[in-house]
């Protein structure tokens, strides 16, 4: 593996039956970099996530993060990583503090830490007041929130996040973003981010993909892809490559239905 990558994949290939859900994927992520993954659903963000968190297993290629083999290390590789899934699932019937003591336990973490840590970061994503409550009685973005404390609470290097923003509310959003942003500046943490949001893309990563039926079509910055497009922002961009609706074709088939 080249030095100093995070994040390293060669060729990657997931089949689901006929579909070619990732196709050939090489991915080049320097440590501290704030990378974004950025294709509409159903391109293979979610695949490719899932297989550089060890969840699922490529069909052939390779891979390392921070420096372990996907195929054979994949303890290491999760002491080192945190993961925010796309469709969390959270045990309903713990409160948030106990929630966040599992996942603590989980990483061998002393009491006192799980304990102290566990206060501040409720504290920090305004869960607090409702630490006791159950995970049930939680909102949508609450639920989001707390799994945010549960991807960075053993304070992992590499920080895997999965449509972070989606479903939350301008200010949960906002406070998403700007935790991100803390992280990757302050912290220095290399996070990778899987998303369909343009502004997400724009302004958290230092480097975007653009993920497009399995395949990475283009990599750059921002400025980068926008030339590259030959367009005036990210948006354009991304249209030239996605296409537009032409709904030109929706009044030709109203006009067509009336005629009779
Ligand atoms: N478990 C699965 N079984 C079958 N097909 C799947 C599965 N997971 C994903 N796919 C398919 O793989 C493709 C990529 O999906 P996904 O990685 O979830 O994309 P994204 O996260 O970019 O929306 C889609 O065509 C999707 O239907
Ligand atoms: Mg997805």
């Amino acid at each position: 593996m080249k030095e100093n990558l995070a994040i390293f994949t060669k060729d990657l290939k997931k089949k689901y039956g006929e579909i070619i859900a990732v196709n050939n994927l090489n991915l080049n992520i320097k440590s501290g970099e704030t990378y974004g993954l950025l294709g509409p659903n159903g391109a293979g963000k979610t695949t490719t996530v899932r297989i550089l968190n060890c969840i699922i297993k490529p069909n052939s290629g390779e891979g390392k993060v921070y420096g372990f083999d996907l195929a054979t290390q994949s303890n290491k590789i999760k002491k080192h990583t945190g993961y925010l899934p796309e469709s969390p699932a959270l045990y309903d019937k713990l409160t948030a503090v106990e929630y966040l003591e599992f996942v603590g336990e989980l990483y061998y973490l002393p009491k006192e830490l799980i304990m102290s840590r566990s206060e501040d970061l409720l504290k920090l994503f305004q869960l607090y007041e409702r630490k006791e409550d159950l995970i049930e009685e939680y909102s949508r973005g609450m639920k989001q929130r707390l799994c945010l404390c549960a991807a960075i609470f053993h304070d992992p290097e590499i920080i895997f996040l999965d449509e972070p923003t989606s479903n939350l509310d301008p200010v949960g959003s906002k406070m998403v973003k700007d935790l991100i942003s803390l992280l990757s500046k302050k912290a220095n943490k290399t996070i990778f981010i899987c998303t369909h949001l343009l502004d997400v893309a724009e302004e958290l990563c230092n480097r975007i993909g653009i993920i497009k039926e399995g395949i990475l079509e283009l990599e750059g910055t921002t400025q980068e892809i926008i030339a590259l497009k030959d367009s005036d922002d990210l948006e354009e961009a991304y249209l030239n490559i996605f296409g537009r609706s032409k709904f030109e074709d929706l009044l030709f088939w109203r006009d067509n239905k009336i005629e009779k």
